[in-house]
């Protein structure tokens, strides 16, 4: 019946604390503006446009969807495959409600999404979900590899992309096509892995309080 399936969440995740999401927003967004100016950004801009000369606002080209989090497991209320076996998994049921600190390693950015990929430890590795299918499309990535926040998409394209965009990134860095260097930046290492896909590697990590919750919706 509906209350039983109101019984399991959207999805499970870390949910930052407030005062740090302001902090991460901000670091996007500083990152978005130095790219925005980057001769390298301007020469591959059609990626983004379609079009080679015309100009692009990425603080502008990207959305924001509502609160940031790194989702382990997405349920769709249960109809999701194994997200009642996640639901009552122990680890999942002890850890309900604590606190973590989550390791920002690396911004990125797409004509879709732009992102933070998380670098999850091995605790926080238990709390990642199973399923074989999570990892699709990729070859031999280590568990975990799509742990990321989305932090902005541009129009019409789904927050589920940003994973996506972030397991093809990691594909192309396993093939050892290590991407184009194009500099080093205030906040780390630029790489560009072509056809719009940029990676900014951290030089300090990011580190964020994060509450491991549930989303309803
Ligand atoms: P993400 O974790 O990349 O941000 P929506 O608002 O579209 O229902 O999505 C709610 C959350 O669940 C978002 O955080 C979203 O993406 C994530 N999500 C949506 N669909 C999937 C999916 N098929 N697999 C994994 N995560 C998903």
């Amino acid at each position: 019946g509906p209350l039983e399936e109101m019984s399991l969440p959207l999805f499970f995740g870390w949910f930052l604390l407030s005062s740090v999401q302001d902090k991460v927003r901000c670091t996007s967004m500083d990152f978005l503006k130095t790219l925005d100016t980057l001769e390298a950004f301007k020469k591959h801009l059609n990626d983004f446009t379609g079009k080679a000369e015309k100009e692009v606002d990425l603080e502008q080209y990207f959305q924001a969807k509502g609160t940031l989090h790194c989702t382990t497991k997405f349920c769709d209320y249960g109809k999701a495959p194994g997200a009642k076996e996640y639901a009552q998994n122990t680890t999942v049921k002890e850890f309900y409600g604590s606190a973590f600190e989550l390791s920002l390693s690396a911004l990125f950015v797409t004509p879709r999404t732009v992102g933070a990929r998380v670098s999850l430890t091995e605790e926080q590795l238990l709390l990642w979900p199973a399923d074989p299918e999570e990892e699709a499309g990729s070859t031999s990535l280590p568990r975990g590899s799509r742990a990321h926040i989305t932090l902005g998409c541009a129009e019409h394209v789904e927050p589920v992309q940003t994973g996506l965009d972030l397991l093809e990134i990691e594909t192309l860095q396993q093939e050892r096509q290590q991407g184009e260097p194009i500099e080093e930046m205030e906040l780390g290492s630029l790489t560009y892995y072509g056809e719009g896909r940029w990676l900014l590697t951290l030089r300090e990590p990011i580190c964020t309080p994060a509450c491991f919750s549930s989303f309803y919706g």
